[in-house]
């Protein structure tokens, strides 16, 4: 994965818990970079690592950490250093989700090598619709999660979060139901 993911996981646990945990989870990790450059590729294994690094050292689920990580990339990463592309994609949660299957088409434009998620919604009734997640990474359902109550709240929105399905293999989705109360 491109190097913006790492130094994002490198920001939430910085901005969160200070950078001596963050080194102590590098070298619990056993990477050898020093640093992350946002735009050079690196091993999906080294996202998996520092995940797995991270619930060691913090004493976190990797679970709670992916969903942690997927509410830090919208309302950080995503809000601070791509505000025109977040905006391009609604103006509310629902909008924004319509759109989805779209959205790593425009990210391309920075990032042109991304192996991008796909997404497919089904609008269910006027406060209810099925996301499907499509993925060739296995173990990212939580930051997928994570990543629907991050644009949420971004909306300041109230919604619920149902898993319906987990993935099996690449060719299953995780499906998840969003329903606003
Ligand atoms: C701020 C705008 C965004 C940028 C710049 C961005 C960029 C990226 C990048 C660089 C990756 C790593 C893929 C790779 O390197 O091969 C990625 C993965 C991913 N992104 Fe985005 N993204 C953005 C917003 C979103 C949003 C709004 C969602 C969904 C709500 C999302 C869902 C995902 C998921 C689930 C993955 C994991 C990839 C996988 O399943 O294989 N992203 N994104």
């Amino acid at each position: 994965m491109y190097g913006i993911i790492n130094k994002a996981i490198e920001g939430l646990v910085t901005e969160n818990f200070g950078s001596e945990k963050w080194d102590q989870i590098k070298v619990q990790s056993g990477i050898k970079e020093d640093r992350f450059l946002s735009n050079d590729h690196y091993e999906d294994a080294t996202t998996y690592q520092l995940i797995g690094a991270a619930s060691q050292v913090l004493g976190i689920s990797q679970n709670e950490i992916l969903l942690a990580f997927g509410k830090y990339w919208i309302l950080n990463t995503g809000h601070q250093h791509y505000g025109t592309l977040m905006h391009a994609g609604g103006t509310s949660l629902k909008e924004f989700l319509l759109n989805l299957p779209n959205f790593h088409s425009r990210v391309m434009l920075i990032y042109p090598s991304i192996t991008p998620p796909d997404f497919k919604v089904f609008t269910i009734t006027d406060k209810e619709l099925h996301l499907y997640y499509y993925s060739t990474r296995p173990g990212l359902t939580y930051f997928a999660e994570g990543l629907i109550v991050g644009l949420a709240e971004s909306f300041q929105e109230t919604i619920s979060v149902v898993l319906l399905q987990q993935r099996v293999g690449e060719r299953d989705p995780d499906i998840f139901k969003i329903s606003w109360v």
